[in-house]
């Protein structure tokens, strides 16, 4: 079959014995986007990966890489992607030029090509510095981008990456967000990745797709997003948990439909949003309740999560990440 999509995915189903992880998710990927497949713990998506990478086979549907069927030719289908999997495979013990090296004759990357293929990786990665250094002393960043540019060694036009910035702090963070996008624009790589990070899907990524219980709730591009569901400015009172349902029942009376999240009662704020504000104001302060914060924001892709699904995306300690406040990006940490 000819397909117009670099990655193309058909109702694909994944069974664990009677636990259906994957449940018929259809999605085609253009040539030259970055995609991400944004979802909670367990939501599917290292399964929807693996079955993308052919390390999982699907219990039902199709799936075609450049037009290959994954399943008819699954090794002309691999020998399309690079890949970079949840967990780090950096050998700590070579030096990243031997790590690259490994690899490369892994792939079997012709000897009089493979010296280029490292040069052209550490070049990418911004680790030519590092070329002689153990890899093992690399921070998690570092680590992750030489994991990057050792996945694009076979010159591979679409890249799949499970979670690559998990665990990494604001700065290693921002310098992947760079690499995928010179990676994309620079080499013309189509990109799909997942992420649990909210603002790291909307900065980056061209289109999302929101994946919650092995299923696709949401498709389009963050603006979109935020426009299908029609949310206007957000409304958000941060109080103590026990105030909460007084802080709902004074939403509900100005015609509002508040969702509590963590220690926030949150809701579409309106056509008029300042007076929305004034009139909550002043009837928390009528009913002497004791709030932390008031704010109000623009929609982010947190808060259409919270609409769809009616909880927050959750990082793995299980911490709320709210709105923009709770944000890793966003709080410079
Ligand atoms: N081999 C397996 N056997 C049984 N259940 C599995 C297996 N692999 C995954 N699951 C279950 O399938 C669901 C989806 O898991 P998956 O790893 O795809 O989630 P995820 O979105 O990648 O989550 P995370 O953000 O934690 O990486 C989870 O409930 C998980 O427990
Ligand atoms: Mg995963």
């Amino acid at each position: 079959m000819l397909s117009d999509y670099a990655i193309e995915i058909e109702d694909i189903v994944k069974k664990f014995g009677n636990f259906t992880a994957v449940n018929g998710v259809s999605l085609g990927i253009k040539g030259g986007e970055i995609f991400g497949l944004l979802g909670p713990n367990g939501a599917g998506k290292s399964t929807t990966i693996n079955m993308l990478l052919g390390l999982l086979a699907p219990t039902a549907g199709r799936i075609h890489i450049n037009g290959v069927d994954m399943l008819r030719e699954p090794e002309k289908a691999k020998g399309q992607i690079g890949i970079v999997t949840q967990e780090t495979v950096v050998e700590p013990d070579l030096t990243a030029e031997d790590n690259l090296m490994i690899f490369g004759r892994l792939y079997q990357i012709p000897e009089n090509e493979l010296q280029k293929g490292i040069e052209f990786a550490l070049e990418l990665s911004d680790l030519k510095g590092f070329r002689k250094s153990y890899a093992g002393t690399f921070s998690g960043g570092m680590k992750r981008r030489l994991e990057t540019a050792k996945a694009l060694m076979h010159a591979p036009k679409i890249l799949l990456l499970d979670e690559p910035t998990t665990g990494l702090d604001v700065q290693n963070r921002s310098q992947i967000w760079e690499l995928l996008r010179k990676i994309n624009k620079e080499q013309g790589v189509t990109i799909l990745m997942t992420t649990q990070y909210l603002e790291e899907a909307d900065q980056l990524c061209n289109r999302i797709g929101i994946i919650d219980h092995g299923k696709l709730i949401a498709l389009g591009t963050p603006a979109e997003l935020r426009q299908k569901i029609g949310m206007s400015t957000v409304l958000e009172v941060e109080a103590e948990r026990e105030s909460l349902p007084k802080v709902e029942q004074i939403f509900r009376k100005l015609g509002m439909e508040p969702k509590i999240s963590g220690n926030k009662v949150i809701a579409p704020a309106g056509a008029k949003p300042v007076e929305r504000v004034e009139k909550v104001l002043q009837l928390l302060s009528a009913g002497r309740i004791d709030v932390h914060n008031v704010n109000m924001h623009e929609p982010t892709i947190d808060d259409v999560f919270l609409k769809l699904t009616g909880s927050a995306v959750r990082d793995q300690t299980g911490d709320y990440q709210g709105g923009r406040q709770g944000m890793m990006m966003g709080r410079g940490r």
